[in-house]
């Protein structure tokens, strides 16, 4: 692989000039930019991206931070941040970190020694300590970090309102609630969203939440502990859609017909609850939208040093499939 020495030598110049050349940074004549330029083509120099970053403080790379790499809702949010970034030319980096707060600290102090340019963040558990180390420009995506980092997120608690007044809408007289994990914030909402609109109710009880950490497995069982605990449910409202595929499961193994004996609605809108036998009615959140609107949220800061705070939040829209039936009364 050439070095900086033979282009120099090449193009009869100093290592110096080949690397103002490279950096565009301080006056080089015309003709032996030329020069350079053409002894960089003939030898396919391919120049050290870690020594130009060091010397412009700058490596064009974004990562993205996600906490669930397995949860079909972040590769569809990583598409979108991916295109945005790499539009602008910059390389997307893609960090899974299990809501492990080591995890992100060693992805944070690895890519800061890279000169990375810019993070887009969903994390439910990193510090204000740990953001205290962050010198580049973070935008938080889908979870709020703190008052001071700019960020992207949607309208979950009136979604949840709106789910559970849909449910109602159907004739749903006993409705339920699965729900993420009590740290994540969205998943708070989303359960205050529910609790909103049915803890007034003569028939609510609070045995009738259950926690589905966001994953499958303890939806599926979530499920089946309320199907056996309140028999008479008519309603589910699941905080998002990878745990309502594990309450479809649940109910399929109890032998409840969905939607004939229970309607079931759900909140994210990936593209798996189209492929689900009933399919999945839920509260579908602008994914691809809010992906690409916080890449360019950070783009901004790192071209601009835009530092002024911004808090986006989108509106999550209703999508009616097979998993919820009846009459819609007017209400
Ligand atoms: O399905 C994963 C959940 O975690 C989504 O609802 C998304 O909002 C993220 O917070």
């Amino acid at each position: 692989m050439a070095t900086i020495k033979e282009v120099a030598k090449l193009a009869e110049v100093s290592t110096a000039t080949v690397s103002r050349v490279l950096n565009e940074n301080g006056y080089v004549h015309e003709e032996t930019k030329a020069r350079v330029a053409k002894a960089i083509q003939q030898l396919n120099y391919k120049p050290n991206d870690v020594a130009r970053s060091l010397f412009k403080g700058r490596s064009k790379m974004i990562a993205l931070f996600i906490p669930d790499i397995m949860n079909p809702f972040f590769p569809e949010l990583a598409r979108a941040v991916e295109d945005m970034t790499q539009n602008h030319d910059f390389t997307f980096i893609l960090c899974n970190t299990d809501d492990d707060p080591l995890k992100e600290t060693e992805y944070i102090d690895a890519l800061q020694q890279k000169s990375v340019d810019g993070l887009i963040i969903v994390s439910s558990t990193l510090t204000p300590e740990q953001l205290h180390h962050v010198q580049i420009p973070v935008v938080a995506l889908d979870r709020k970090l703190n008052n001071g980092v700019s960020s992207v997120t949607v309208n979950n608690r009136e979604g949840s309102r709106e789910a559970v007044r849909y449910l109602k809408s159907l004739g749903c007289k006993r409705i339920a609630h699965i729900a993420g994990p009590e740290y994540v914030d969205n998943a708070k909402e989303r359960r205050d969203g529910y609790l909103d609109e049915v803890q007034h109710e003569e028939w609510f009880q609070l045995s009738m939440v259950e926690e589905g950490q966001y994953h499958y497995d303890e939806a599926k069982q979530a499920a089946m502990n309320l199907f056996s605990r309140h028999p008479d449910l008519d309603g589910l409202f699941v905080g998002n859609d990878l745990m309502a595929v594990g309450a479809l499961k649940a109910a399929e193994s109890m032998g409840i017909r969905v939607p004939e004996d229970l309607s079931i609605i759900a909140f994210d809108g990936i593209t798996l609850g189209e492929t689900t036998s009933p399919s999945l009615t839920t509260m579908a959140q602008p994914i691809y939208q809010i992906g690409a609107k916080a890449a360019e949220m950070v783009i901004k800061q790192i071209e601009y040093q835009q530092t002024q705070t911004q808090s986006e939040e989108f509106s999550v829209q209703l999508i009616e499939r097979e998993s919820t039936a009846g009459r819609r009364r007017e209400t």
